[in-house]
């Protein structure tokens, strides 16, 4: 059977847009920018794109482009013989590990919406919301039914093919994704008090930039928010014919996801400002603090409806690249079905988000590093250790292993003043900033 392939090239942008744009861009950017100070964080992050992340996401793209196969093979197909291929299956560890995560806070999201469409969350409930959060995700069944529903929907989508399941959803989704956000932006922005929010975001206090650990998490949230290098990238680019010109494709998927994230900045911290509460309250800001700004504003539960459709339909359109992964994989390799591919992987992924979930209620002793429970250890291995190795190890094979000439060629930049730069960041300066924000993670810098 021929390899599936996108239907146009609108249908592969707004994928992989759809891909790049998720609980990234809104749950896990407002925290972590709310954990390291607002301004400065931003602008390391900005800086993370531009040098790094967007040359890099054009390189990933190219790779599957010009192999057409998915990550394992497509290092098998361009370096065959050669042990590249193993950076493929840590790919696919890594898909899995951070969907077996996502999966489970996607899974709380979805229980808002249902909560705020129902009315429920309209008013804040007897106990708080803070309460009730925790009293939802420390029960064993209840986050787990939600966390299932998740899946289900993700390995329908993937199980129904590039075009008429990923490209079909993604056409839906990402516009409509857009308008939820600019209303919300809108809702934020005219709130008394939003202007210290805007501040918070927009003015650098440079001073958090004595602290090592903001440049390894700036660096860590670009790549998790462009969706850089577990291969998910690569696997779109593989469907996608040499007719389309990758350059301005790359670039403008990285540019919206940035501009995506600076608007959920947006839609956020002013409300968070208005209310009086403490921008650095981590990865519950979404799910506690939000919900008790919503309930002071004016039509706060329907704003609350909006905004937990936005974050349910942000995370689909991610977690169906992260499946594709492994689903890509197991069709080509174990010669599977879809079908089959979709729905193994897919349980995997479930159980994998079981000890997630259970890591916020009965195993919530188990920290695996530092004081960080299962869920944040999970996200911080895969965040800031295996997507800029698997970046890293996608710039030294198109940096090292290809000719400049190939490398070039592959995407689409022969011949033009902008190929040399680009060739110069992703054979040495990116391979080696990842290294040295490596490093001093590590202390050793
Ligand atoms: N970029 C997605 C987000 O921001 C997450 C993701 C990471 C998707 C890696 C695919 C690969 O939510």
């Amino acid at each position: 059977m021929a390899r599936e392939s996108w239907a146009s090239k609108l249908g592969f942008m707004l994928a992989a847009m759809g891909s790049a744009v998720g609980l990234g861009n809104i749950w896990r950017f407002s925290y972590v920018a709310g954990e390291n100070g607002g301004g400065a964080f931003l602008i390391l992050y900005l800086i993370s794109v531009l040098v790094i992340g967007i040359p890099l996401l054009l390189v990933e793209v190219s790779i599957g482009r010009k192999a057409q196969s998915d990550v394992v093979g497509s290092y098998e197909k361009l370096a065959p013989g050669k042990p590249w291929y193993l950076a493929g299956f840590f790919g696919i560890g890594a898909s899995l590990l951070i969907l077996g995560f996502y999966s489970v806070v996607a899974g709380w999201s979805f229980y808002y919406f249902w909560n705020y469409l129902n009315g429920f969350f309209f008013n804040e409930p007897q106990e708080g919301y803070g309460p009730a959060f925790e009293s939802f995700t420390t029960t064993l069944t209840q986050p787990l039914i939600w966390h299932g529903l998740f899946m289900v929907v993700t390995i329908l989508i993937v199980l129904s093919g590039v075009k008429k399941g990923i490209e079909l959803a993604n056409k839906i989704f990402m516009p409509l994704l857009a308008i939820l956000l600019i209303i919300l932006a809108g809702f934020s922005l005219s709130l008394d008090g939003a202007a210290e929010g805007m501040r918070f975001l927009f003015q650098p206090d440079w001073s958090v930039l004595s602290d090592p650990t903001v440049y390894i998490s700036a660096l860590g949230q670009a790549f998790f928010s462009l969706s850089l290098g577990v291969g998910a990238m690569m696997t779109y680019g593989s469907y996608l014919s040499s007719s389309h010109k990758l350059p301005g494709a790359t670039f403008g998927i990285g540019i919206m996801d940035t501009l995506f994230a600076i608007i959920s900045g947006v839609v956020i911290f002013p409300a968070v400002f208005a209310f009086s509460i403490e921008p650095d309250s981590g990865p519950v800001l979404v799910f506690i603090t939000l919900p008790s700004i919503f309930n002071q504003m004016p039509f706060g539960g329907y704003v609350g409806i909006l905004f937990f459709l936005s974050l349910s339909l942000a995370a689909i359109s991610s977690s169906v690249s992260l499946l594709e992964v492994p689903v890509s994989y197991l069709m080509r390799a174990a010669s599977w079905t879809r079908r089959k591919a979709a729905m193994v992987s897919g349980l995997i992924i479930f159980i994998l988000g079981i000890g997630a979930s259970l890591g916020m209620g009965v195993l919530a002793g188990v920290t695996p590093i530092g004081e960080n429970n299962i869920m944040d250890s999970m996200d911080y291995i895969a965040s800031n250790i295996f997507l800029p190795l698997g970046g890293m190890t996608m710039a030294l094979f198109v940096g090292w292993h290809f000719t400049k000439r190939t490398a070039l060629e592959a995407a689409d930049l022969s011949g033009t003043g902008l190929g040399s730069v680009w060739y110069g960041l992703v054979r040495y300066i990116a391979p080696i900033l990842i290294v040295i924000i490596f490093l001093q993670a590590l202390g050793l810098f």
